[in-house]
This record gives structure tokens, C-alpha cells and sequence, in this order.
């Protein structure tokens, strides 16, 4: 959590980082600041609340530097105030911190820091580097860096500036992400790629354990205990664009508009001369009998569909395991054991600490990631790529449809390389991936009116029931979750045959409940499970084929949707009016879509 910019160059430095922290706010959003050094001081500008108090805060105060850092936060310690906000400084106000992360033995550091002198201002566990350093300085910033870091528990990634080195900035990294970006006569520090945009033409991913020193024409890459290290600088490729919102209100909107060519251009990376390719994981995928997803939140109902997947192709058995709950047991490692960690930031901490432990216990890991420069990618044995682009939003959406086309694609590999998979059936299954992209163009456009003329409907409903079977039972576990994290409605998904166990007591002439219908080998059974909420009053919305009489017969709305040829599929179809109800209920109810409140788009703590 959290997002940490820096810049030294020949612009000017709060301009540059306002835009930087732009890019970074999905990280966190709850406080910014800012640190600029000039005339031998630092100044420092600070803001509880969104990024443009901090904004309005720096226009009404500007700071002309050239070098400075900054940060916007997702608090962990103390609560999001403009003390706790970052920068923290030393207590003579000569040194300037901003952290990612979370030092774990800060308490025992205040106290000793404390003792000797240092005065506290905030209650966060940042506070403890600046005064750290300050301790160890006598004019040799890394130095005092590296003997700081020698007393620091836990991860981080941090940036120092020094009132007395008016062009320089020190970082150093362990565990939390941190890069430098190069430009012409200028250097950046981020926490990823796109708030280096578009000053830097090229970036470096500083490696765990160093710390880089850098002015406006050159870095110098040490380890923690001080042997150099060359860096390795290579070109940026994503544009500008790529992280702006085009034509769209928001983030999320435009992202979720952008699934049909985000699907195609993925299928179309895994095709060569019409046949899916091996992909280079570094094993042999016919040896594999066990595999595991490692997964949170929305990665984690892509990875329940990717379980359907390879056990009805490739009839391998497969566990899907929430990472927060996998890390904390003892699982067991056998021969043909493969982990697949599914992350879109490819940062969760809890999926990289599962990895961690599958490759202690020498289990082989892929990363299926959308951030191929992120650490579960770099830390993986082999990577699948999801090349959905950038995704700013909070919440997932073409990702998540790309993690489900691409661990439909993983199976039709895993089926062939088991000689499971015969070339007339991998041709029949390529027709049908493709044909996804046409009849998510569709739907997206044909479920829009029902859509929003429900959300106009439902706009104040205080709980919202999800239902689906099979594969359709993870749309419904999605659907609940988006409205709730970017609605705030309370919201269940539920498997529907489940739902008469106990929470089918909910059902009033209130509730609305949104059940997903397509034509599959459930739906007859869906139909049934229908009928026992119409005997109970309650709101019958369906996603389901359109002109399907029996069920527009039992439903209030019906959200159209195209049927994939193969059911398989279904759900990248199915959650496509489900993304765009959560995004229309949020819109009415004055919700910020992208930047919902308590969240953060990378969740790098634990
Ligand atoms: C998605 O809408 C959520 N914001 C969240 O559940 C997310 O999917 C989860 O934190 C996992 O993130 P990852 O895919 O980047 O690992």
C-alpha cells in the first residue's frame, strides 16, 4: 500500500510529483504530501483526504524546487490525520522520509529513539526512519542509510532528502516495490511504472536488498552492505494514454469497456499459426497431476473458474486456496505439485508470501500476472502474462476476465500436453475463445439500458443477493463484490442451490436478488431456484439470454446477455452486466468508483 514518487531534474518538483501521485493514488488515497528541499530546508506540504486538498494546499503555498519526494497513503498505523500523513521528518527538520511498507519493530525503536533525544509527531511506524537516520548522519547520506536499514524489521521501500544535499535523494528497498525512472537531465523514484510517465523515457526495477543514490544525471546502485552494483536501465513501453481515462468518467468505466480488446489481444499472444503455443514455464506441463491457486479477493474467484477448467480438460486435480489462509498452514509438497499464484498487481503480500513458501518447500510456481515487472512475476518460476494493461481502478474488472480466458487457455495447454486435448478439439476450442470477444462487444452494449434503468431502481436497496451455480456461482461471489466495494451496498453471492439452507430467510418484497441464468446445464435447476424466491416476494433480476420467455416470465429486469459456444466460457459473458450495475449504483449514490473508500489497489501488507 501506498504510492512513493520522487524527482530531481530542471522542472518544477511539486508539479511533477502532483501528477506522479495522479498516477499512484490507486496505491492508497486517504493523505498526501510532500517534501521539496531548496535554500538548504526541506518544505513541507501535507493534506488529510484526497490528493486534491494537497493540490489545492501546494497552489495556494507553492515550493519552487527541483527535487523533492512525495507520497499518498493507505494508512496502517494511525489513523489518516495530516500528523500521520507522510513526509516524516527528523526532529531538527533536516531529514525527509516517505515510506511503503511496515517496519515491525518500530515500537522498540521509538522508545530508544525516543531516549536519545528524538521527539515524536505522529503514531506511525515511518516516523521511527527519519529520526534513525538522523541518529547515524554525519554527512554521508548513504552511509547513514545503510545503518539504518541494519536496525529495520519488516518490508519496506522508502526515499530519503536531506536539507544539506540539495540534489539527491536515497532509496532503498526491501520487499515493497521501488523504481527509478531515467530521463533527459532528470530522475524519478516511483512505485511503479506509470507515474514515471511521461518524463522518463527509461526505468529500473531496484532489486530487494539495494539502496539507489541518485542526482539529476546519474544513480548509483549499492547493496545493503555497500558492494556496487551496475544499474540496469531498460526502455519504457507503456504510453501516456495507457493510464489516462480517454473519454470515460473514470478509471473503472473505461476499463471495463476495454474487455473485448484486452481478451482478444491476450488470445492472441498465446496463438502461433492458429495452435496454442507450449509456454515456456520451465517445466513439463504432462508431469504436472496437483496444482494449487494461490489468490485474494477477485483473483481468487478467477481462480475458482480455473479450477473447473483444468479438471474438466485436463482432468488434473486442483486446489484453489484464499494466499492469507495458505501462508499460515502446512501444506504438503509432493512430486507433480505445481502453485499458481493469480494476482493482477502481482504485489498482494499475502500471494507472495504464499509463493515464498511453495518455493521453500521446492513446489514449482507460476505467476499469472497482469504487472509482468511485479515481484510475484520476478519471483516465479514462469509467468502468463494477462496483457490487459494498466489497471487503475480499485476494482478489478478486465482483469479479471483476462485471469479467466487465461486460465481457460492454461487448461487447453495442460489437456495437450497430457495428449488429453486431440487438434480438432484445441481448433474447436480457439473458435470459441475468439468468439468471446464478438459477444462481449454486445453485451456490454445491448445489457446497458436494463442495466442502468435497474440501478435507477435499486439505487437504495441496503443489501443486494447474488445467485449462480456451477461456473456461475464465482459471477455471483464477483457481482456481490463489486457492489460492495465500490457501492457500499452489503451484498452476498451465494451458490443458489445452496441458498435454501438458511439464507433464503433474507428474501422480502425489499430484497433485490440477482440471478445468473445462462443457458447451461444448469439452468433448469437456476429456473427452480427461481421460483423459490418468487414464492417469497422477492426482486427477481436475471442475467440470462435475451428473449428467453420462461425466464423473463419469473424475473423484474433481465440483464441480456450473449451465450458463449462454450459454457466454459459463460462467465466472462455473465459478469459483464454485473460490472456495469455496481458501477451505476455507485455513480447514484455519489460513490467514487475508482478510489472507494478503505481501499487500495495494491494490497501490500499483510
Ligand atoms: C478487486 O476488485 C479487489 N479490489 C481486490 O479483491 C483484489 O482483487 C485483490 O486485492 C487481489 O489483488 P491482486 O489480483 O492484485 O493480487
Amino acid at each position: 500500500m501506498c504510492g512513493i514518487a520522487g524527482y530531481i531534474g530542471h522542472k518544477i518538483a511539486d508539479q511533477v510529483l502532483i501528477v506522479a501521485l495522479e498516477r499512484l493514488k490507486y496505491r492508497g488515497y486517504d493523505s498526501a504530501g510532500m517534501a521539496v528541499v531548496r535554500d538548504g530546508e526541506i518544505h513541507l506540504r501535507k493534506a488529510a483526504g484526497k490528493l486534491k486538498n494537497l493540490s489545492e494546499r501546494i497552489e495556494a503555498q507553492p515550493v519552487v524546487g527541483r527535487c523533492g519526494i512525495a507520497h499518498t497513503r493507505w494508512a496502517t498505523h494511525g489513523a489518516p490525520t495530516e500528523t500521520n500523513c507522510h513526509p516524516h521528518l527528523s526532529t531538527d527538520g533536516r531529514i525527509a522520509v516517505v515510506h511503503n511498507g511496515i517496519i515491525e519493530n518500530h515500537e522498540v525503536l521509538r522508545r530508544e529513539l525516543k531516549d536519545q533525544g528524538c521527539i515524536f509527531a505522529s503514531e506511525t511506524d515511518t516516523e521511527v526512519i527519519p529520526h534513525l537516520i538522523s541518529t547515524l548522519y554525519d554527512g554521508d547520506p548513504v552511509a547513514a542509510v545503510r545503518a539504518a536499514i541494519a536496525r529495520l524489521d519488516g518490508q519496506f521501500a522508502f526515499a530519503v532528502v536531506f536539507a544539506d544535499q540539495a540534489d539527491r535523494i536515497v532509496a532503498a528497498r526491501k520487499g515493497s516495490p521501488l523504481l527509478v525512472g531515467r530521463g533527459k537531465k532528470e530522475m524519478l523514484l516511483a512505485s511503479d511504472v506509470p507515474a514515471l510517465l511521461p518524463h522518463a523515457q527509461e526505468v529500473m526495477f531496484l532489486e530487494d536488498g539495494h539502496i539507489a543514490d541518485f542526482n539529476a544525471d546519474e544513480v548509483r546502485i549499492c547493496s545493503f552492505d555497500g558492494a556496487a552494483v551496475a544499474p540496469r536501465f531498460k526502455p519504457i513501453e507503456i504510453s501516456a494514454d495507457a493510464v489516462s481515462k480517454g473519454d470515460h468518467d473514470s478509471f473503472m468505466s473505461k476499463e471495463i469497456s476495454e474487455q473485448p480488446e484486452v481478451l482478444l489481444r491476450l488470445i492472441e499472444s498465446r496463438l502461433r499459426a492458429g495452435r496454442l503455443v507450449e509456454p515456456d514455464l520451465g517445466l513439463d506441463l504432462a508431469e504436472v497431476n496437483h496444482i494449487v491457486f494461490l489468490a485474494c479477493g477477485t483473483s481468487w474467484h478467477a481462480a475458482l473458474l480455473g479450477k473447473r477448467f483444468l479438471e474438466h480438460l485436463a482432468r488434473v486435480h486442483v486446489e484453489v486456496d484464499i494466499s492469507s489462509e495458505y501462508r499460515y498452514r502446512n501444506p504438503i509438497a509432493s512430486g507433480g505439485t505445481l502453485v499458481v499464484a493469480i494476482s493482477q498487481s502481482g504485489e498482494t503480500a499475502d500471494t507472495l508470501a504464499g509463493l515464498r513458501l511453495a518455493r521453500a518447500k521446492f513446489i514449482p510456481v507460476v505467476g499469472l500476472v497482469n504487472v509482468v515487472t511485479s515481484t510475484i512475476a520476478r519471483e516465479s518460476n514462469g509467468v502468463m502474462p494477462l496483457m490487459a494493461g494498466p489497471e487503475i481502478g480499485v476494482a478489478s474488472t478486465k482483469a479479471y476476465t483476462a485471469q479467466i480466458m487465461a486460465l481457460y487457455l492454461f487448461a487447453l495447454q495442460v489437456a495437450r500436453a497430457k495428449g488429453l486435448l486431440s487438434q480438432p478439439e484445441e481448433a474447436r476450442a480457439i473458435v470459441s475463445a475468439r468468439a468471446i470477444v464478438e459477444h462481449a462487444a454486445r453485451t456490454l452494449a445491448e445489457c446497458e439500458d436494463p442495466v442502468a434503468e435497474a440501478a435507477d431502481i435499486f439505487t437504495s436497496a441496503d443489501a443486494t443477493v447474488f445467485l449462480g451455480r456451477g461456473g456461475e456461482h464465482p459471477t455471483a461471489l464477483e457481482g456481490a463484490l463489486k457492489l460492495k466495494e465500490i457501492a457500499y451496498v452489503h451484498a452476498i453471492g451465494y451458490p443458489a442451490g445452496e441458498f435454501k439452507h438458511g439464507p433464503i430467510a433474507l428474501v422480502t418484497r425489499q430484497l433485490p436478488v440477482i440471478c445468473i441464468v445462462p443457458r447451461d446445464a444448469m439452468y433448469e435447476k437456476m429456473l427452480s431456484n427461481l421460483q423459490e424466491v418468487r414464492a417469497r416476494s422477492g426482486r427477481i433480476i436475471t442475467v440470462g439470454q435475451a428473449g428467453d420467455r420462461s425466464l423473463a416470465d419469473l424475473s423484474d429486469h433481465v440483464f441480456p446477455v450473449r451465450m458463449a459456444p462454450d459454457d466454459l466460457l459463460q462467465p466472462i459473458l455473465s459478469i459483464l452486466p454485473l460490472q456495469r450495475y455496481a458501477y451505476h449504483v455507485a455513480r447514484r449514490r455519489d460513490c467514487d468508483v475508482d478510489q472507494p473508500r478503505n481501499l487500495a489497489k495494491s494490497v501490500t501488507v499483510e
